[in-house]
């Protein structure tokens, strides 16, 4: 990991109760993460690699993967970190999926993530796309305290060949700080 700057303490104090435990992904992790991110009705939600792809992305140093679990039992959600701490745009969440969404997890995970990220990373900004019809993501983005910076329109092409608009949303060192 790169550009540590570790913080003496901090739990977000908009997060729910709840123990939300991270680790680093590790090899025998990807066909977890392979099939979240097939789940049904995924492809028109999130990006989706290989086996081989994520092996490559795992790899690099600029790629950090954590998986989360509910006190620490079986990984019930993924992110990927890409790039882990850009000296200028921080961290982005290159992807993010839970293994049952609309159970409450997502939101756990988004704080441990916020928690880790400006714990154990230099950065300032943490932040991610969204696609603008992904609705449940951009509530449970806007819940978490982050804040919609601008749209990038008709920017991603989906599997059934059509263009989607993409938001930029990001959340600041010092909001995370405020809680
Ligand atoms: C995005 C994701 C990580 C969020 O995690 P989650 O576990 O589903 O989120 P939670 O259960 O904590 O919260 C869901 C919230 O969305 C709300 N919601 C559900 N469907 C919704 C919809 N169609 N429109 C708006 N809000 C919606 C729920 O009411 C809940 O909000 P509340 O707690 O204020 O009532 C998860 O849904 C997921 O993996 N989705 C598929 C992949 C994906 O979209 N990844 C993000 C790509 S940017």
């Amino acid at each position: 990991m790169s550009s540590a700057r570790p913080e003496s303490r901090r739990v977000s104090a908009a997060a729910p109760a709840g123990a939300t435990i991270l680790r680093p992904a590790r090899a025998d992790d990807l066909a977890y993460i392979c099939a979240t991110e097939r789940l049904p009705g995924y492809e028109r939600l999130t990006g989706q690699w290989s086996h081989a792809e994520h092996v490559a992305a795992m790899a690099r140093a600029d790629t950090h993967y954590l998986v989360g679990s509910p006190s620490g039992g079986d990984p019930q959600g993924f992110v990927i970190l890409q790039p882990l701490a850009d000296p200028h745009e921080g961290t982005k969440i290159k992807r993010i999926a839970v293994t049952s969404p609309g159970a409450g997890f997502g939101r756990r995970l988004l704080h441990a993530v916020f928690d880790w990220v400006f714990t154990n990373t230099s950065s300032d900004r943490l932040w991610l796309d969204v696609f603008t019809h992904n609705e449940r993501a951009r509530h449970v983005y806007r819940v978490v305290g982050m804040s919609e910076d601008g749209l990038l329109r008709q920017a991603y092409r989906l599997p059934d060949g059509s263009c989607v608009d993409r938001v930029i949303m990001s959340i600041l060192r010092s909001e995370w700080r405020a809680g």
